[in-house]
């Protein structure tokens, strides 16, 4: 496995297998690797001759200073880990490498997508950052696919809408949303919660079950759905910040689920601040083939 620190290097890297005809797969990452990382390794694994994993914190996505100094940065696990799964390529760049002095240059994507939930949370900037970091990281490997996790069901939905608005030749791969056994998300932050703070975010998977659940035996009224979920957050004393229930292609609200409907969490632990996701009414999984 070679880790590679400049866009040169790695578009020397590629010019080789690229003219042979092998396909190109990327998982765009921040490091701090997980199995939820590590499943959209395997994925892209399963479908290229060559695998790209980038590891680089992007400080343009991050609203709040503390949040990106405490972002947890460990690339030697990360490389262990990223060999094992059968990465070829780890692309590392540092700052100055992907903002080099005088960057001017912000890829923004606009609409309901971007202002709702996260956007609305977290500000304006969060997506820019995402939108402009990930076009540049697709332009230096220019991968046949990308992978990218449901977990951060919105952030999918920017990444599909400016691949698709700017033309890069890109397929975008959404991957299922990996947890631990007791239904937490998989998530580098959730390395910061405290014993007492990860019991408490339990509610947020909870939750989201709850809802699923009664989806499941006939309630499509999203205000009792809403006040399912309400019950087992508030019981947990998690600070919540939104329970959406929203359109999973445009992102508006609705009011009932009768037909396919994302329902989204965003709360703090102590310190940190979790997200989850689950698609109501219909199997994630048959998305892909939509
Ligand atoms: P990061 O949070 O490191 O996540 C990298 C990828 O892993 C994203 O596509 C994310 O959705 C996916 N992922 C995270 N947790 C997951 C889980 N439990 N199950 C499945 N997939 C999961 O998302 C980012 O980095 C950045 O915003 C990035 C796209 C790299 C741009 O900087």
């Amino acid at each position: 496995m070679k880790i590679l620190r400049t866009v040169r290097e790695l578009r020397e890297a590629l010019a080789e297998p690229r003219a042979a005809g092998a396909a190109v797969g990327m998982v765009p990452t921040m490091g701090a690797l997980h199995e939820g990382h590590l499943s959209l390794v395997r994925a892209a694994r399963a479908e290229n001759a060559v695998v790209v994993l980038s590891i680089f914190v992007n400080p343009t996505q991050f609203t709040e200073a503390a949040d990106l100094a405490a972002y947890p940065r460990t690339e030697e696990t990360d490389a262990a880990l990223a060999a094992s799964a059968g990465v070829d390529i780890v692309f590392a760049p540092d700052a100055a490498e992907m903002y080099p002095a005088g960057y001017a240059t912000t890829v923004s994507v606009r609409g309901p997508i971007t202002e709702t939930l996260e956007g609305a949370g977290r500000g304006s900037a969060h997506f820019d950052g995402v939108a402009t970091v990930v076009s540049k990281l697709l332009l230096a490997a220019l991968p046949d696919a990308a992978y990218f996790g449901r977990k951060d069901a919105q952030q999918l939905l920017v990444v599909q809408r400016m691949v698709a608005d700017l033309g890069i030749p890109t397929r975008i791969v959404p991957c299922p949303t990996l947890r631990d056994a007791d239904g937490l998300a998989l998530s580098s932050r959730n390395a910061r919660l405290s014993g007492e703070d990860r019991a408490r975010a339990l509610a947020i998977p909870r939750a989201l079950e709850a809802v699923s659940a009664a989806v499941l035996s006939g309630e499509t009224g999203v205000a009792a759905l809403r006040a399912r979920a309400g019950e087992v957050l508030i019981a947990s004393d998690l600070e919540v910040e939104y329970l959406a229930f929203v359109d999973p292609d445009t992102l508006e609200e609705v009011a009932t689920a009768e037909r396919p409907v994302l329902c989204a969490i965003a709360a703090r632990a102590g310190a940190v601040r979790l997200i989850d996701n689950v698609l109501l009414g219909r199997d994630p999984e048959r998305r892909e083939e939509d």
